[in-house]
């Protein structure tokens, strides 16, 4: 079946705002160093380009996991592909997701990264799906939040694509 993608966020729309959160978060670490925690593959252009945007210290780590699941949903049973390569304890950690959607997969990776004793936990996303939530999750900085509706682009893809998208679209099916 043949597909298109209706853009939802421009380009500059989100490079805007992750300016505004890059701005919020130096401010609320000030006299800080923030360490990112990116959870691949998904948010990996939202916090190259959050980072950049950060003016106090920051360090980054990455951890990959899997729900186990369709295409387009989670079941909640998450499984550490690529666990982090450095510590938590006593650092102030700020989590970074591309969406929040049910909210299974953060709820169980925050508990777990919770067990390791860093002096904080936060966490920032670029997008959320309020409607969608069946597991209650506090997200401290949110990009935006959206419809429910299937969305594609800076880091978030459809069956491994469009994730290169520089702007956040809908997948149209075409008939
Ligand atoms: P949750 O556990 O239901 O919150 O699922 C979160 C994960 O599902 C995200 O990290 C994404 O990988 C994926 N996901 C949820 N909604 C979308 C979407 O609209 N487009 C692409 N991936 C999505
Ligand atoms: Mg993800």
């Amino acid at each position: 079946m043949a597909e298109h993608i209706r853009v939802l966020l421009s380009e500059q729309e989100v490079d805007k705002r992750i300016q505004e959160i890059g701005d919020q978060i130096s401010k609320d670490y000030a006299g800080k160093e923030v360490h990112l925690v990116c959870v691949l593959k998904g948010g990996s252009f939202f916090m190259c380009e959050l980072a950049k945007r950060i003016t106090v210290p920051v360090s980054l780590d990455f951890m990959s996991v899997s729900s186990y699941g369709g295409e387009t949903k989670s079941s909640g049973v998450v499984r550490i592909v690529k666990d982090l390569d450095e510590p938590l304890k006593d650092r102030d950690v700020l989590v970074i997701e591309d969406i929040v959607d049910s909210g299974r997969t953060l709820s169980y990776l925050l508990d777990m990264l919770r067990d390791r004793g860093p002096r904080s936990l936060r966490l920032c996303t670029l997008l959320d799906k309020p409607s969608r939530r069946v597991v209650e999750v506090d997200v401290d900085y949110t990009g935006f939040q959206i419809p429910d509706e299937f969305v594609v682009g800076y880091g978030l893809d459809y069956a491994q694509r469009y994730r290169n998208l520089p702007y956040i679209g809908v997948v149209e099916f075409d008939d």
